[in-house]
């Protein structure tokens, strides 16, 4: 069977990374996370105490940077430099530089680069802001996963409880509110819904619903390229 490529985008916390594992896993397909890229650069760039302003700076650091996303059980291990960062590149702190980091164009160009190289083959899920809008906008489905600032404030704070991370759900909704407006205002790659994409919005849906229903489109899709 035709092997797609599903592009999932959508703001902080709407479920990207549990629908997209999910729907690699039902078709077999590999699950890229593009988000734990721009957090492995962010994390090198805090670690450096390079300014998260300068551009450049953050361009020629992110060049010589080498990330390996390895599929693991479950959950994606990420590699920074051969070291794995899977746990340190999601905390807070970490979150809030990656949107920063990832308003650098030239950060942007080499991440894109390797993402375009990893998903070629097709046969991939992959999850990021700008994945049918830049990185294959000629991916065989997208889709733009959204949910209520509330539901997604909500989630990623059960996330961090369930982590033992004691977090306050109001400042963690004003985060949400910051990373929105960074990500969706930023001049390189906005986040953008592609023309074509499929809006999902799934503040009243399961998980499992969800995957489903994008399981069942992709199905549609690689069944109608056979009968074509
Ligand atoms: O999905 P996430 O929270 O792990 O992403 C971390 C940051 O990286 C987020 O602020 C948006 C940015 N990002 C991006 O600009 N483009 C992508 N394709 C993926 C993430």
């Amino acid at each position: 069977m035709e092997k797609l490529i599903i592009a999932i985008d959508g703001p902080v916390g709407s479920g990207k990374s549990t629908l997209a594992r999910r729907v690699a896993s039902l078709l077999g397909y590999i699950y890229i996370d593009t988000g734990a890229m721009y957090r492995a650069v962010a994390l090198k760039a805090i670690r450096r105490d390079a300014p998260l302003a300068n551009s450049e700076a953050l361009a020629s650091l992110a060049e010589q940077t080498r990330i390996d996303l390895r599929a693991g059980d479950g959950a994606q291990q990420v590699l920074l430099d051969g070291e794995d960062v899977t746990a340190a590149i999601r905390t807070p702190e970490v979150a809030q530089a990656a949107s920063k980091v990832a308003v650098a164009p030239g950060v942007r160009q080499v991440l894109v680069a390797e993402q375009r190289r990893a998903g070629q083959q097709g046969g991939v899920v992959m999850e990021g802001r700008d994945i049918g809008s830049v990185v294959f906008p000629d991916a065989g489905l997208k889709i733009f996963l959204t949910a209520s600032p509330e539901i997604r404030a909500e989630r990623r704070w059960r996330e961090h409880q369930q982590k033992g991370d004691s977090i306050d759900l109001a400042r963690t909704l004003d985060e949400i509110h910051e990373r929105d407006r960074r990500d969706s205002e930023r001049e390189s790659s906005p986040l953008v819904r592609a023309k074509d994409a499929v809006v999902v919005d799934s503040t009243a849906m399961e998980p499992e619903e969800v995957a489903r229903l994008v399981v069942m489109l992709a199905q549609g899709l690689t069944t109608a390229g056979k009968a074509s």
